[in-house]
């Protein structure tokens, strides 16, 4: 068995030195040193061996374990060390190479513009519209009967409004002025609200016009409030959102739900003259629609006009961004083209 043991260590060690590198090295380990390895196997025949022998066999045994491990850790951190060095020799860390380019990603502009545009509001006390009280798929009594148009308005017209197939009177709406009606019923004056949204219109798609485009409704209802409020909400919101005092100019307009109505126009920022296409040659652009609430409308939510007043207002979205952003075609908005977006 002694002799069994030397032949199984010089095997071992002449197997460890010649080994071809670290995983070669632990195999070599498991099949000498491991449970089911040949030294275990060896030891194994200890057991009919005589009571004298015993101790110095297994000692012989024991011997050579360690001798074999440590010629094999020697082995290892040498293997190790090799592996290091070459490592560190052939991956070299450049810090000259140019980086890798990863593309921000951004707001889109509509978002962004909705946003700010809600933020201005929001500091002169208005706010957020629930969800749930403005849907975009309507019925025509909030899109219009409760804003009092008439039942032969032409914008009820199939040309204008899109229907849906679901139920007769339901509707895509054409105006974010739902929400007016919405927040009125639920809730009481005094209020001040806010509601951007997405409309929808059944009108041929230019550089001024788009099927889809967006609208933030507001309001204010309280007593005493005035057009001169209108006129001072409104003012203020144009010197934030371009950012200086901006001329604008108050049209007297008509609206089925406001008495009186105004339109609100701006100065064309891009103007070409005569034949500029963003504002047809007028030198303005209109960018919303107000004027106070009127009294039928706030009879049909069962407030009464005799106590209080409001005003009320609509703007595009997309035409405050063209115009503050020098767009000339609605479309640009709609159509993905990350060489448009990426530049917000
Ligand atoms: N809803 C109108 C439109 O889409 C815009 C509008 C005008 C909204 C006057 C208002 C308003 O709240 O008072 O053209």
């Amino acid at each position: 068995m002694k002799t069994k043991l030397e032949e199984l260590k010089n095997n071992a060690l002449a197997e460890i030195n010649n080994s071809a590198g670290l995983e070669d090295l632990q195999e070599i380990k498991i099949k000498y040193l491991g449970r089911k390895g040949e030294l275990n196997s060896i030891k194994r025949g200890l057991k009919d061996l005589s009571d004298a022998e015993k101790p110095l066999i297994g000692a012989l045994a024991n011997e050579i374990a360690e001798e074999i491990e440590k010629t094999f850790e020697i082995k290892y951190a040498d293997f190790y060390r090799k592996s290091v060095s070459k490592k560190l020799e052939t991956e070299k860390l450049d810090i000259t190479m140019p980086g890798d380019y990863k593309p921000y990603g951004s707001q889109h502009p509509l978002t962004s513009t909705i946003n700010e545009i809600v933020y201005i509001f929001q500091g002169m006390g208005f706010s957020l519209v629930e969800n749930q009280n403005s849907p975009e798929v309507e019925t025509e009594y909030y899109n219009f009967d409760a804003l009092n148009f008439p039942a032969d308005h032409p914008a009820k017209d199939m040309q204008d409004t899109f229907y849906t197939v679901n139920a007769p009177n339901l509707i895509l709406r054409s105006q974010t002025s739902n929400a007016q009606i919405r927040e009125m019923e639920k809730k009481n004056p005094p209020l001040r609200v806010i509601s951007p949204g997405r409309v929808y219109r059944s009108e041929a798609v230019s550089s001024r016009k788009n099927n889809l485009f967006h609208q933030v409704e507001g309001f204010m209802l309280d007593k005493n409030v005035t057009f001169g409020d209108l006129k001072g909400v409104l003012n203020e919101f144009t010197r934030q959102f371009f950012g200086q005092a901006r001329p604008t100019r108050f049209r007297t307009s008509f609206f089925p739900f406001t008495e009186p109505s105004a339109e609100i126009d701006v100065q064309c920022i891009m103007c070409s003259g005569k034949g500029c296409r963003t504002c047809s040659g007028t030198g303005w652009l209109e960018i919303l629609g107000a004027g106070m609430i009127d009294p039928n409308v706030l009879k049909g939510v069962n407030v009464d006009p005799e106590v209080y007043s409001g005003f009320a207002f609509g703007m595009g979205v997309e035409r405050l961004a063209m115009l503050k952003y020098a767009i000339n075609d609605i479309r640009l908005f709609f159509n993905n083209d990350v060489r448009f977006l990426e530049q917000f």
